[in-house]
């Protein structure tokens, strides 16, 4: 084997760059080149690479300066995207037909659940050997107790709900915070632990818009009279109540009984996403990336 390639895939992650440097480097370690699919699966149909090793004058590999950089940002080096003509199998058929013109032995995929799905039918329908990294904040991946990307996710969601607390305890306010997660609901649950939040709201639970009003109210009323000034609720983007309409309802169900209630919504959105990789993060990467070329390297796939 003297080259594989790499694609990271879906909603970007942070610690997607740190695998992609550990691959690299490991991989160039053993004398193999790596090259980047741009943007995902359609990088990938369109035989568009980035070599993310370089071989030098003496035949030996090492890593391109600006993969060792990226290790420690946020994002992706080599873009991603969910790629809808990966879905078809004539998307399929191409891209097998690019790795073996770019002469790539085996394909390592870092993504989430859909891309992963992906990456599965690709080895089985194809033959291409595969391996697989869980990349993706939501943490939705089966047999993945944290996947790339969710570590930081968390501590930028604790920070900034560290900091809405503070302004609103200044101003004894209740806050609803929404977080990302696509339909799952462990950002929230996850960020809701860590902050000590009132209540968490996740599409899980299954409750009406009715219910969910309900709640937030009794959480509001309680906590206030127990002399608290901040109220801390944080909802999971599964949830399909926007946040402004469930704080605009909430605020007039309890208009007569708190008539000075002040409610505030927050979508912390992107945000949540973006960022320099945590320490658990970059350590995973490297954990992940070495298990992935070493797998290759070992003859296996779709493992
Ligand atoms: O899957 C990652 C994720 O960030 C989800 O949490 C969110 O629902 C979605 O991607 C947002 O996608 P986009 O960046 O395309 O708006």
């Amino acid at each position: 084997m003297k080259r594989i390639a790499v694609l990271t895939s879906g909603g970007d992650s942070p610690g997607m760059n740190a695998a992609l440097r550990a691959i690299a480097k490991l991989a160039a370690g053993q004398g193999l080149q790596v090259f980047g699919s741009l943007e995902g699966y359609d990088g990938l149909i369109d035989g568009r690479f980035r070599e993310l090793t370089k071989v030098l004058s003496d035949g030996a590999v090492s890593v391109d300066i600006e993969v060792d950089v990226a290790g420690g940002q946020g994002g992706t080096l080599i873009g991603s995207a969910r790629s809808a003509r990966f879905r078809d199998a004539a998307g399929r058929a191409q891209a097998k037909v690019q790795l073996e013109k770019l002469g790539a032995e085996g394909l390592i995929v870092i993504g989430g659940n859909g891309s992963l799905t992906g990456a599965h039918l690709f080895a089985h329908e194809q033959g291409v050997k595969v391996m697989g990294i869980p990349g993706s904040i939501d943490n939705d991946i089966g047999c993945t107790s944290t996947s790339l990307g969710v570590d930081t996710a968390l501590n930028t969601i604790v920070e900034a709900c560290d900091r809405i607390a503070d302004t609103a305890r200044a101003h004894r306010r209740a806050f609803v915070v929404e977080v990302m997660g696509r339909d799952c609901g462990y950002l929230a649950m996850a960020g809701a632990i860590a902050m000590a939040a009132d209540a968490v709201l996740i599409r899980e639970s299954g409750k009406t818009e009715a219910q969910l009003v309900e709640d937030v109210r009794a959480v509001i009323k309680n906590g206030f009279a127990r002399g608290k000034r901040r109220i801390l609720i944080i909802k999971a983007e599964g949830v399909n109540v926007p946040c402004t309409r469930l704080v605009r309802l909430t605020e007039e169900r309890m208009r007569e009984e708190l008539p000075t209630l002040e409610i505030r919504a927050t979508v912390l959105g992107h945000v949540v996403r973006g960022g320099n990789p945590s320490y658990q993060d970059r350590h995973v990467a490297g954990r992940l990336g070495f298990g992935a070329v070493s797998a290759l390297l070992g003859g296996f796939s779709d493992e």
